[in-house]
């Protein structure tokens, strides 16, 4: 069985302090699980994206719990170092002990105009360096879905974010497939049509690279109500988890509910 990941996106929410009472109660209830010592056997990582100014605070906060809580950035640059102005290298994001890094968000596309080359070039540098797992997210906007040209719009998402990786051996790609029109609108996508673009986007990877340790998660609107629906689906790995991840109760419900825990 394909091991899962439920990871929560804080974008730019919290302070360094609203995170430390946010651990003050996630922890807590993890921690009065019945089965919290065989957390770490799980079939399931917990990822948390805090912003830049709590990854330092958070690894510190999670060290009891490294075993099965990791951590992600938001954003990487692909440079190592030098005169790049608000960006952040691979070295810094290791040295606070992520083990993860978001890559193509649509916010960071559509808001910020990053380009398909520019995330390809983020791609590889973390594939080069090795120290961080990419998590590669892709989607259609609302036009594209209403024309059918999702399956597409995404496999072009994916041809160019892979385009400078050497060879065609992708280790431990996960990919997040967030429909921009889902993203923070309370209308997830339905649980099947989930399924079929994530067959969709195996079907393509398989084709065209040897491929191992890849997953692929879902983004948009998941809550506690949903989750069940879409983890039920064979290949929906996991969920990135926007706003429902900000209130600490709610994400660990999510999570409890997506790990089969009583
Ligand atoms: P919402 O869960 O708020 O829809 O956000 C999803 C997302 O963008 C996660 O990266």
């Amino acid at each position: 069985m394909r091991k899962q990941i439920i990871a929560a996106n804080f974008k730019m929410n919290k302070t360094d302090e609203d995170i430390k009472k946010y651990f003050a109660v996630f922890l807590d209830l993890i921690n009065g699980l019945k089965n919290r010592s065989n957390l770490s056997g799980l079939d399931s990582d917990l990822i948390f994206a805090p912003p830049f100014t709590s990854l330092s605070g958070t690894n510190k906060i999670i060290k009891t719990c490294r075993d099965f809580i990791k951590l992600s950035s938001q954003n990487v640059y692909y440079e190592k170092s030098g005169a790049y102005t608000g960006e952040i290298s691979i070295d810094m994001l290791a040295s606070c002990g992520c083990e993860y890094t978001i890559i193509g968000h649509s916010e960071r596309r559509n808001i910020f105009n990053e380009s398909d080359e520019l995330i390809g070039k983020k791609i590889e540098a973390v594939y080069k360096d090795g120290r961080l797992r990419p998590i590669l997210c892709v989607g259609e906007n609302l036009e594209v879905r209403k024309n059918d040209g999702q399956e597409k719009f995404v496999e072009n998402q994916l041809l160019n974010a892979l385009k400078y990786v050497k060879g065609t051996v992708i280790k431990s790609l996960i990919v997040a497939y967030e429909p921009v029109w889902a993203i923070g609108t309370g209308m997830p996508i339905k649980a099947e049509d989930g399924e079929a673009m994530h067959r969709y986007i195996y079907d393509y990877l398989e084709s065209g690279y040897s491929i191992s340790e890849t997953r692929v998660i879902y983004g948009g609107s998941v809550t506690e109500k949903n989750i069940e629906e879409i983890m039920d689906k064979p290949h929906i790995d996991g969920v990135l988890v926007g706003g429902a991840s900000l209130d600490p109760q709610s994400f660990y419900n999510i999570f409890r509910l997506a790990s089969n825990i009583n």
